[in-house]
């Protein structure tokens, strides 16, 4: 177990994913860790130190001033001390913070004088402010320090629903980083994934009738990005090539933009070359006009009849390197176990990941899935409904073995 006899030091700063801190101070504690809570001031302000002290049953520690457990200059002590620290919520104001290398506090001073020692931030805030590039600057900062990232996810945000990150990843998410973290601890070769090369495409591609309008389907690219994050988490060097979303890609790596299923097709044969993986998670708009009209066709010509033809199979058509493992989605409405097999095998299919659109909260445009994995050899995984970020990880889980 990850986390048995190991210090881990949970920086907490002021934002309202807080309450969520509290579930993942109790998971670490019962897996094991010890675990120091270090709030901000403001963090304070959302949850008393006695509810984490309750929760670790170890002394909590706000200020840089304090003799907490009799220990004078805390910070110093806990920068030789902990296996891990975890900053969640890591708010805007704590990112810039640290990155530019500020100890005006106990957390920010902790995190400067253990500058060598494992770090993982789970970022939540508005998402206009992670949108910004002072923050994306402020990550890639401590990214090139070695910080590791998880989250942030859209969903519910303060201000309301948000189809943009900013919302902290899930606590049992945040267990499962620097559950992995650990294990991989400072030999991140020991990880299947590090350094393997992986292009996983998602979202919808859009084909053109004319300038204003389009053949699309209702992807989102959300188990696209999630597998994305999820592989870079891993150490892989990821490559996602994105259809039209509303996503913003995950930090720290390689996006290319496509529209069309052909162009999705020139950036897949591109980068395959050199691969060792290829998740093909995107939904590619299966038919185009066969004519496109360069100028908008007025309505006033009234009705008219639509001739489409198929867009390039991108699985079907790819030259591939020998050795490459390679991942396909099935996303059917019926007869799925027998379709999908048959996918598996016409497209030469190392693993299919089969879901069900007509079953609620799994397919498109839901934030959860529930997916069944088919593998080599009749292999058959069949996992619950979850957050589309732990299927990324359960599906690399099962992926990691043919690497
Ligand atoms: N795919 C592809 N090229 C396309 C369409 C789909 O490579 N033009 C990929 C998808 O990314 C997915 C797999 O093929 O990984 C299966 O996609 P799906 O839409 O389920 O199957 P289709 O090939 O479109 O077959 P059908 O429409 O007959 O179900």
């Amino acid at each position: 177990m990850p986390f048995s006899h190991r210090h881990v030091v949970l920086g907490v700063s002021g934002g309202i994913a807080c309450y969520k801190s509290c579930f993942l101070a109790r998971r670490l504690t019962e897996a094991g860790a010890t675990v120091d809570v270090v709030l901000t001031a403001a963090a304070a302000e959302f949850v008393r130190p006695v509810t984490f002290e309750a929760l670790t049953g170890r002394p909590v520690l706000t200020s840089l001033w304090e003799r907490g457990g009799g220990r004078a200059l805390a910070h110093i002590d806990l920068a030789k001390e902990p296996d891990l620290v975890i900053v969640a919520p890591a708010t805007a104001n704590l990112l810039a913070r640290a990155a530019m290398g500020m100890a005006d506090d106990l957390l920010t001073a902790l995190l400067l004088a253990r500058a060598r020692r494992l770090v993982l931030a789970a970022p939540a805030m508005n998402d206009d402010m992670y949108a910004n590039p002072a923050t994306t600057a402020n990550i890639k900062t401590l990214e090139s320090r070695g910080w590791h990232f998880i989250g942030p996810e859209s969903g519910a945000l303060a201000e309301g629903p948000s189809e943009r990150p900013g919302r902290m990843s899930e606590p049992d998410a945040i267990f499962a980083a620097a559950a992995q973290l650990l294990e991989q601890g400072d030999n991140p070769g020991k990880s299947k994934w590090s350094g393997k090369r992986v292009v996983v495409t998602a979202g919808p591609t859009r084909e053109h009738l004319d300038p204003v309008r389009v053949i699309t389907n209702p992807s989102s690219g959300r188990m696209g990005y999630a597998l994305a994050e999820a592989a870079r988490a891993r150490g892989a060097d990821v490559v996602l090539v994105s259809g039209p979303t509303e996503l913003t890609p995950p930090a720290g790596l390689k996006t290319q933009h496509v529209e069309t299923t052909e162009q999705m097709q020139q950036a897949v044969q591109g980068l395959v070359g050199s691969a060792d993986a290829l998740i093909m998670s995107a939904a590619p708009a299966d038919y185009r006009p066969a004519t496109q009209s360069a100028k908008k066709r007025p309505r006033s010509n009234g009705a008219f009849t639509l001739e489409l033809e198929a867009t390039p199979d991108i699985l079907g058509s790819l030259t591939r390197r020998k050795g490459m493992v390679v991942v396909g989605f099935a996303l059917e409405t019926g007869n799925g176990l027998a379709n999908a097999r048959s996918k598996m095998q016409n497209k030469a299919l190392d693993y299919v990941i089969l879901n069900d659109a007509t079953e609620p909260g799994a397919g498109f445009e839901v934030t959860t899935n529930r997916v069944t994995i088919l593998g080599p050899g009749g292999k058959q995984v069949d996992l619950p409904l979850l957050p589309k970020r732990d299927v990324a990880d359960r599906i690399l889980d099962v992926v990691e073995e043919a690497l």
